[in-house]
């Protein structure tokens, strides 16, 4: 493997990488050795147009692009000295004389890298007397995609994704010289199932969602680390949230999983988090006190118990493993057979959506659960979720039903729980690639809501079984050691990339 110096340190690098390849994969780009950068990107074919990421190399008398520069044995590279300062101001100086100056309109500020840029390279004043050239503004580029036209500054971040990730080609770069402007083909809307990706690797204001645009501003965000629950690929995503609302959905990186991209509808999914909840405990479809419920499910289930009714359980597909594994244990201490489940299906592609419209279907089969929904003579059934349960329980007499939204399942169930949804608590999905990602909560449920395990834990202890309070850190390590292809893999040893399961 080549080794360089940068900056008078010396790395080992992979062969074959560019000066910036290398510091990225070293960890060390822009979290150690600043080399600013727009046009490059980690998942985009090098452009090499925005000349901002100049460094110095050996003994070469031109700088260098680090971008499009390949590693070399023994080289050695200069990010910070005083020539390289001075043509990174030269170059912010030029990309500013046609930028206006809105920053405190902009929605960008405050995730800017122009602003960022400037701010670092101390460009406080522009030379030039004449107006800024005239572009468009709020020009709508496609449904999901509102564009500044004169905010751009070229970097073809956009039009490179557009052109090599989805393969659909709308947007492009039309005239010449500083009469440049990106727009769409005549005719061709940005419109694929990936369009709102290019709002974040735009590195200014010039491309924003119509989703997010004035929503807030991005300094009142915290983001929590998740996962997209919509398909089975589990992209991880960042949750904006303040004053517990969630205001948007991004990718968050992960080479193994989703590169730095995310499908639309996936972005567009968080309003759910909110509509149409389940918000009361329902006996026999009338509100009740949570705890009511409880007790009367818990009567529910022992009474069938003792008499020897079959008993079945219905696991989810977007209930998490730590929750299925409750099931399972549940199911075990009443004699039932396995959990069964089954999983919604769509359209996929070879991008990133998966068939699979569900995110845990693969930990549901890992924990043992079948893909049925037969449930033949059962006299109880104890159901997360609606979306599996289909008609499949319409001659089962006491349904206990366990879940985040309402549904008609809700109304004839002899007690329907509310449950939190993925946002609000802790835990894992297990993805196609059996791939167990964690998510972390970012809301507070707004009514009283337990997570799918708690509540089995709290329906079997009023049923006189013998367990502990839930705790999903507990059932987490308790899974890990007790299923084979979970060893080793709990909510801790996953960190934020995921473990795949033995
Ligand atoms: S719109 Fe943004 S991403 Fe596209 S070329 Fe302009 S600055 Fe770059
Ligand atoms: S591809 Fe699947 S997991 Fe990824 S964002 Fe879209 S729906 Fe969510
Ligand atoms: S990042 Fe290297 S030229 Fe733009």
């Amino acid at each position: 493997m080549p080794r360089v110096k940068i900056d008078g340190t010396e790395y080992e690098v992979e062969d074959g990488r560019t000066i910036l390849q290398a510091l990225d994969d070293l960890g060390l780009l822009m979290n150690g050795v600043d080399v600013p950068h727009y046009c490059w990107h980690p998942k985009l074919p090098v452009d090499g147009s925005c000349r901002l990421c100049q460094v110095e190399v050996d003994d070469i008398p031109k700088l260098q692009i680090a971008c499009n520069t390949p590693i070399r044995d023994g080289m050695e590279v200069r990010t910070q000295s005083d020539r390289v300062a001075d043509a990174r101001r030269g170059v912010m100086e030029l990309l500013l004389v046609n930028h206006p100056l809105d920053c405190p309109i902009c929605d960008q500020a405050g995730e800017c890298k122009l602003q960022d840029y400037a701010f670092d390279y101390g460009v406080k004043h522009a030379r030039t007397r004449d107006p800024r050239r005239p572009a468009q503004k709020a020009v709508e580029l496609g449904p999901e995609i509102v564009f500044d036209q004169e905010r751009c500054i070229l970097c073809r971040r956009c039009v490179r994704f557009c052109r090599d990730v989805t393969g659909t080609a709308e947007l492009g770069v039309f005239q010449r010289g500083d009469e440049s402007l990106l727009e769409t083909f005549p005719g061709k809307p940005l419109d694929n199932a990936y369009s709102m990706n290019v709002a974040d690797i735009c590195p200014v204001g010039a491309l924003t969602t119509r989703d997010f645009r004035f929503k807030i501003r991005v300094w009142f965000l915290d983001d929590v680390d998740s996962v997209c629950n919509q398909c089975s690929n589990g992209c991880n995503i960042s949750a904006g949230r303040a004053h517990n609302n969630v205001y948007r959905f991004t990718p968050r990186r992960n080479d193994d999983v989703n590169d730095t991209w995310m499908c639309d509808a996936g972005r567009l999914s968080y309003p759910a988090l909110r509509e149409g909840r389940l918000e009361t405990a329902q006996l026999r479809g009338r509100s009740v006190a949570f705890n009511e419920a409880v007790a009367a499910a818990g009567a529910a289930l022992r009474e069938t118990r003792e008499a020897g009714g079959r008993i079945v359980g219905i696991g989810s597909p977007f209930a998490p493993n730590e929750d299925l594994f409750t099931l399972r244990e549940l199911l075990g201490a009443v004699g039932a057979g396995p959990g069964l489940f089954s999983v919604p299906l769509g359209a996929g592609d070879d991008i990133l959506i998966k068939p699979e419209k569900a995110p845990n279907a693969a930990g549901a089969r890992a924990l043992g659960f079948v893909e049925s929904g037969d449930v033949g003579d059962a006299a109880l059934a104890i159901v997360l979720g609606h979306a599996a349960a289909g008609d499949a329980l319409s001659s089962v007499e006491n349904v206990i039903l366990i879940d985040t939204h309402d549904s008609a399942l809700a109304s004839r169930a002899m007690v329907a729980l509310p449950a939190r949804t993925f946002a609000e608590r802790a835990g894992t999905f297990t993805n196609h690639a059996k791939r167990v990602q964690r998510f972390l909560p970012f809301l507070e449920p707004r009514f009283e809501a337990w997570a799918e395990g708690d509540i089995l834990t709290r329906l079997a202890a009023s049923a006189g079984l013998d367990t502990d309070a839930w705790d999903v850190n507990a059932v987490s390590k308790r899974l890990s050691q007790e299923v084979p292809a979970f060893e080793g893999i709990d909510l801790d040893s996953v960190g934020d990339r995921g473990l795949e399961l033995r």
